[in-house]
């Protein structure tokens, strides 16, 4: 073996040592890890839908939106999202992770502060590290910390020389918490800074008409100020995309300087005229919201009264927090078996490991008592192996 191939045994040998080494695998059995939160992804009408216009368009979009791969239904597309979030312009690019990722480094450079909560997802980290700014962490949703990071650097550049940049997300995808949004936006009235601020796990489930969090916690001029705004299609909507809403000349300047959006094959056509077609049913399902609420809190409930630990989690989103790798992925495994799908999270995505439990408009009550049913059996098995080792 050449020296780079030895290097590469030597890294996979640790992680499998450390219990993460991972694997890809296809359906488990009944969906409690999918963000398919509006069960949109298997929808009859978006399925007869699709039926209906599949003969008028290409495969493919054949090259970047600036060149041919734009179509009039990505324009419609972004204009009627702009408008059901009250933004100014929405830029429609190929998924969340190009969108935060492209975003940040268009925004950000090697003399800017970006602070970012310490678990924002990975394509804001990124994000910011390819743009060579001044990466500042802040502990998770701890706005005093964070305002303590923002007097700091007012205090060592007063005439505010570096640009100050604000990252959060609006529903953390392994928490499932969120920031408290009205005093944020007070820190960016005192403070100045821009804000970015990713609904990604929020929209079609938050919020009237599923606009998301924002709107569930802010009132509009709040949402107005917010300079950024991310969303994706590859969650509540079923599909693929990632979209950002700006002011109008935000989106000039993202259509002439982000790199993924720029060098990179426009999403597929047929997406955005589906995604019209999701953006009217996402609207019109409050009913499928609430329930998918009442159905969190009953399991929430039933976790907790069985002696489980999860997070602090106010959403559908419900991570069961387990105390090793090993034991995180014994439950996965055991659950899978069971015909369970729920998967086992662990570090680097996530400080702690996990069972990512993520509800969906498909699961039932008896879902989710049969989830916590096995969950029960298969604490009591593996506390039996830990006896008899
Ligand atoms: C908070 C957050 N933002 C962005 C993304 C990326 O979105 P996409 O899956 O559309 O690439 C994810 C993906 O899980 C996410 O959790």
């Amino acid at each position: 073996m050449s020296r780079h191939w030895e290097e590469i045994q030597r890294k996979l040998d640790s992680i499998k040592e450390k219990q993460l080494f991972r694997e890809i695998k296809t359906y488990l059995g009944v969906d409690f890890c999918s963000n398919d939160y509006l069960g949109l992804a298997t929808n009859s009408s978006m399925l007869e839908y699709y039926r209906s216009i599949t003969d008028l368009y290409p495969f493919g979009s054949t090259a970047s939106r600036l060149v041919r791969g734009n179509y009039d239904s990505m324009d419609l597309f972004e204009n009627e999202f702009a408008s059901f979030v009250e933004g100014e312009a929405a830029l429609l690019v190929s998924n969340g992770f190009v969108a935060n990722f492209g975003l940040i480094d268009s925004i950000a450079a090697p003399d800017c502060y970006v602070f970012t909560d310490r678990l924002n997802h990975a394509s804001i980290l990124d994000g910011i590290r390819i743009s060579g700014a001044k990466k500042k962490y802040y502990n998770h949703l701890d706005l005093n910390h964070l305002q303590s990071l923002l007097q700091k650097a007012d205090a060592e550049d007063p005439t505010k020389k570096h640009k100050r940049i604000v990252v959060t997300e609006s529903l953390f995808s392994m928490d499932g918490d969120s920031p408290d949004f009205p005093n944020l936006l007070k820190l960016k009235e005192e403070y100045g800074f821009v804000l970015v601020v990713d609904e990604a796990h929020a929209l079609g489930v938050y919020g009237k008409e599923g606009k998301g969090i924002l709107f569930r916690d802010l009132p509009i001029e709040s949402i107005k100020a917010i300079d950024y705004r991310v969303y994706t299609l590859g969650k509540s909507f079923g599909l693929e995309g990632g979209i950002i809403v700006t002011k109008q000349i935000g989106r000039d300047h993202l259509v002439n300087v982000m790199r993924p959006f720029i060098f990179s094959t426009a999403p597929l056509p047929i997406i955005s005229k589906l995604a019209i077609f999701a953006l009217g049913l996402v609207r019109s399902m409050e009913t499928v919201r609430r329930d998918l609420q009442t159905l969190a809190k009953g399991l929430k409930d039933l976790l907790t009264s069985n002696g489980f630990s999860i997070t602090n989690t106010a959403s559908h989103i419900i991570p069961l927090l387990l105390p090793t790798e090993k034991e995180a992925l014994f439950y996965a495994k055991r659950l899978q078996e069971l015909g369970l799908d729920v998967r086992a999270i662990r570090p680097p995505t996530v400080p702690t490991p996990r069972l990512r439990i993520s509800l969906n408009a498909k699961l039932t009550t008896q879902d989710t008592n049969s989830l916590t049913s096995a969950l029960v059996q298969i604490r009591q098995e593996w506390n039996d192996l830990q006896i008899a080792s």
